[in-house]
């Protein structure tokens, strides 16, 4: 998961955003206007997993009922996961939605694994896993090893709704600030040009790009927050816990508090920006961290980034978008999405 890693699939991810555009322009009313753009984030989100973790085009955004179920079993494991557990571990395996959650992984496993074997028996025709996570994964675990389709499993449970919903809050921010993202066009026109590609060059100079991205997360991270269990008797915040105790840290509440950001409810990009005005010294380096920290964090970030960054990118590049419905909030229910439709206006700059 090194950073050059995720860097490898700009291209496929370019390729998607093409596809993503397609289904956009499908999708349109009269007035440019699509009813609700979180379900083809959803698609892209597994397309992109599919590129860059199963070594495979699962043709989502092209309508396949193959992506159909994955994003409707992988969401129902997440709204049902809420439930499922905190049921006492004696009891859970008697408990139908516990039960039918487990049915589910199952499901999605073979689901993942019958994509895997295909992509490996065609590699050995084609050599097409050249430079895949998926490859190097086989190669450093042998060709029995369970761990490469297990990897893939866990990016399909953890990478379709997360990125997902995240990419739907980044499309309200910048549609309902106009401002910015006029800002960022500037900066795509200057680094790239109106009608340029994506490069490892010019992603490395887009300050503003991926600081919009890690302001939307600040404001909406889609994970309320972290949970470790103590591993030790411990003080925190005064409070003594003891070790085996549940600890969450509601990682929303500190990326929104005006003690650590000013202006906090504000989708200001610049506070990341070092040399702009608005820049803001970090008072806290643990008050923003939607992908978590420490060994456990998301092991997936880079590469949710980069859909991030590509999707971000190809829309603003072409389209200049807005929002003009009532105010879209975070629900928290499992992962927070937004709790209500994303009715959003394109029209093209050219
Ligand atoms: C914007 C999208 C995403 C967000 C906001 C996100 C957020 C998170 C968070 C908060 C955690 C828990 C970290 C902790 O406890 O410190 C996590 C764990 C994880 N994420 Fe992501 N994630 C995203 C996308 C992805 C993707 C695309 C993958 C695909 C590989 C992925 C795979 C994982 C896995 C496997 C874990 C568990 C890591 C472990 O327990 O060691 N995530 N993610």
């Amino acid at each position: 998961m090194r950073p050059k890693s995720a860097l490898f699939y700009i291209d496929e991810l370019s390729e998607l955003m093409d596809e993503f555009i397609v289904k956009l322009e499908n999708d349109l009313d009269n007035n440019r206007k699509v009813e609700d753009l979180s379900e083809t984030c959803y698609e892209y989100a597994l397309d992109a997993v599919g590129v860059m973790f199963i070594g495979t085009k699962l043709k989502v955004l092209q309508g396949s009922e193959y992506g159909k179920q994955m994003i409707d079993k992988v969401t129902r494991v997440f709204n049902q996961l809420v439930v499922a557990q905190s049921i006492p571990h004696k009891i859970a395996p008697y408990v139908p939605v516990y039960k039918e959650c487990v049915e589910l992984c199952k499901d999605i496993y073979i689901m993942s694994k019958e994509k895997i074997d295909a992509a490996v028996k065609n590699h050995k025709e084609d050599g097409s896993l050249e430079g895949t996570i998926l490859l190097k994964m086989i190669e450093r675990c042998g060709p029995d090893s369970d761990i490469p389709v297990v990897m893939a499993n866990d990016a399909l449970l953890a990478g379709i709704d997360t990125t997902g919903n995240t990419a739907a809050f980044l499309l309200y921010h910048l549609a309902t600030n106009p401002d910015k993202q006029e800002k960022l066009y500037q900066e795509i026109l200057q680094v790239i040009g109106a009608q340029g590609m994506m490069t490892e060059e010019a992603l490395a100079e887009m300050r503003y790009l991926k600081a919009c991205q890690q302001e939307s997360a600040r404001i909406a991270p889609i994970a309320i927050g972290t949970i470790r269990t103590a591993g030790q008797d411990m003080v925190l915040s005064g409070y003594q816990i003891p070790k085996g105790t549940f600890v969450m840290r509601v990682g929303v509440m500190m990326s929104t508090d005006d003690k650590y950001f000013d202006d906090p409810e504000a989708f200001m990009p610049e506070r990341w920006v070092r040399g702009c005005p608005q820049h803001q010294k970090p008072r806290n380096a643990h008050a923003n961290l939607p992908f978590g920290h420490g060994p456990r964090a998301c092991v997936g970030q880079r590469f949710a980034k980069l859909e991030l960054y590509m999707l971000l990118f190809k829309l603003v590049q072409k389209y200049k978008f807005s929002y003009d419905g009532p105010a879209i909030g975070i629900n928290y229910f499992g992962l927070g999405s937004p709790n209500g439709p994303l009715n959003i206006k394109f029209e093209k700059r050219m």
